[in-house]
C-alpha cells in the first residue's frame, strides 16, 4: 500500500518554539506541555510509547499510561514478569514518546528505569477500580494463554477468591519510574522547519539546552 497520499503540512501554530521561551528546567517545559495537552481536551494525552531493550540491544516498544511524573521522573505500572519488565531487569536503559497530534507536538526522553518503592505501588494500586485490580489477579501479563475463555475463567475466579475483601496488591506488579537523562521537545512547522529542543544532563547536574536540525 502506498501511503504517499496520507501526506500532511504540520499548520502554523501561535508560538514557535524558541530558546528564551522554552523552560531552563526540561521538568517545567515538560508539565508545560503536558498541560497544554490536557487542557486541549486530546485523548490519551498520558499515552506514551515506552522503549526497553535486551542487554544485546533488541529493542521492544509498547504503550503504556502515564502515571504521574515529578523532578525524579516519570511514572508508570506494570507486571514485573512482562517482556518489558524482564528487559527492565536486565537493561535499565529506556526511552518514551509522547506525541500530541492535534498540537503537533512530540516529546521523546530517555533515561535509567528504577522500581517504585512498594509503598507507592501500594497506594496507586489500592486507588484503581476494582475491575483492574481483579484483571491484575487474573493472569501474568505477557505469557501465552490458551484462549480467551482462559481470562474470562481467571477473572471469574478471582472475583469470588475476593468478593468480600480488600484486593492485595500482587507483588509481580507496581510501578516503575524513568529517571530521564535526555529531553526533546519538538514542534511541528510549516515547510519542515520544525523546532526541536533538547535538554542534556550535564555531570553536575545542570541541563545543556541546545537545538537541533529538524
Ligand atoms: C493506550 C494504551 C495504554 C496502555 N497502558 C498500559 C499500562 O499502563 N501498563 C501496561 O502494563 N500495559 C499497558 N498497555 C498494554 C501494553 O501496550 C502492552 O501490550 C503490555 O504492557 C505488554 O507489553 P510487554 O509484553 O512488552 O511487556 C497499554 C496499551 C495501550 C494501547
Amino acid at each position: 500500500m502506498n501511503t504517499d497520499k496520507l501526506r500532511r503540512e504540520y499548520r502554523v501554530h501561535k508560538e514557535h518554539l524558541l530558546e528564551q521561551n522554552a523552560a531552563s528546567d526540561p521538568f517545567e517545559q515538560f508539565e508545560r506541555w503536558f498541560s497544554d495537552a490536557v487542557n486541549s481536551k486530546l485523548d490519551l494525552p498520558d499515552a506514551m510509547t515506552l522503549a526497553t531493550a535486551t542487554p544485546q540491544g533488541v529493542p521492544s516498544a509498547r504503550m503504556v499510561v502515564l502515571r504521574g511524573f515529578d523532578a525524579k521522573g516519570f511514572c508508570f505500572y506494570t507486571d514485573y514478569g512482562s517482556q518489558k519488565g524482564k528487559e527492565i531487569a536486565a537493561n535499565p536503559n529506556a526511552a518514551i514518546v509522547f506525541y500530541w497530534r492535534e498540537l503537533d507536538r512530540q516529546v521523546r526522553s530517555t533515561g535509567i528505569i528504577e522500581k517504585m518503592t512498594s509503598e507507592e505501588s501500594d497506594a496507586y494500586f489500592a486507588s484503581r477500580p476494582v475491575s483492574s485490580q481483579l484483571a491484575v489477579q487474573t493472569e501474568r501479563q505477557s505469557l501465552v494463554i490458551s484462549g480467551r475463555e482462559h481470562l474470562i475463567e481467571g477473572f471469574q475466579r478471582v472475583e469470588k477468591t475476593y468478593s468480600s475483601d480488600v484486593i492485595p496488591r500482587p507483588p509481580h506488579w507496581g510501578g516503575y519510574r524513568l529517571v530521564p537523562n535526555l529531553f526533546e521537545f519538538w514542534q511541528g512547522c510549516p515547510n519542515r522547519l520544525h523546532d526541536r529542543l533538547c535538554y542534556t544532563l550535564q555531570p553536575d547536574e545542570t541541563w545543556e539546552m541546545t537545538r537541533l536540525s529538524p
